[in-house]
């Protein structure tokens, strides 16, 4: 087993907006993230942390640079290939939820075993555990997520995140559209997954979630300036 569960080496991403537009989100990121970590990256807005997490969700890719995911170094693997490690790994959880409104909370819950081809019956069996794993009802599984508030739309989201049993878990602002005591009931859920084993990554603004964190990174203009233990 490789000593870091993922690893961020030299990355750079520049937006090329046009010709003679161009954004350095990243201007060289070093980041080794230990196997059951409880990490959480801070800085002002506009300064890289969602394209950092991106990149180390393998939701994008870097313009120059590598990340390594269990020792295996995704700069090789092709979409497909990018797509498949993201969904064995690594659970994603959003400020504004993003579950799809069209869709059941059931079938939000379900869509990462629908991309690897879990049969129905089993499906709907670990989506139900994933529910009431973080304190959500089965009540809520015929509903659409509009018809819940901001709190269980997040609970939904973390099933979902959780529901194939990623080893990592990636946060951005998870709870910037909570009131502070769904805050903080979101905040205990993160820390039960991450006492489970999980290796957590959360970006925040906020002194207080960071604080959950064992360790704090603060990044500036698309390079990290410092970090607390
Ligand atoms: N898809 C994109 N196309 C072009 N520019 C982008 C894109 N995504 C981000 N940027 C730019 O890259 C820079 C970093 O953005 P990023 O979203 O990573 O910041 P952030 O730290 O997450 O900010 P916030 O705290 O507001 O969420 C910003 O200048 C932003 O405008
Ligand atoms: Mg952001």
């Amino acid at each position: 087993m490789p000593a870091y569960i993922l690893e961020v080496i030299g990355v750079t991403k520049v937006y090329r907006l046009s010709e003679s537009v161009e954004t350095w989100a990243l201007r060289g990121v070093d980041l080794y993230v230990g196997d059951g970590e409880y990490l959480a990256i801070m800085g002002p807005s506009g300064h890289g942390k969602s394209t950092l997490l991106h990149i180390m969700g393998l939701l994008d890719r870097p313009s120059s640079g590598r990340v390594l995911i269990d020792g295996v170094d995704t700069s090789m693997l092709s979409d497909k290939e990018l797509a498949y490690l993201r969904n064995v790994k690594i659970g994603f959880v959003f400020q504004q939820f993003n579950l799809i409104n069209r869709m059941t909370v059931l079938e939000n819950i379900e869509l990462p075993l629908i991309a690897r081809g879990v049969p129905r019956d089993l499906r709907r069996k670990l989506a139900i555990e994933a529910l009431l794993r973080v304190e959500g009802e089965e009540g809520w599984l015929s509903k659409r997520p509009n018809q819940l508030s901001g709190g269980q739309q997040q609970r939904v989201a973390i099933a979902r995140a959780i529901v194939h049993n990623p080893r990592m878990i990636l946060a951005d602002e998870p709870t910037g559209s909570l009131d502070s005591r769904t805050e903080a009931e979101v905040l205990r859920l993160l820390r039960k997954l991450n006492e489970e084993g999980r290796t957590i990554v959360i970006v925040t603004h906020d002194e207080n979630v960071a604080s959950e964190a064992r360790r704090i990174i603060y990044i500036r203009d698309g390079v990290i300036v410092g970090e607390k233990d």
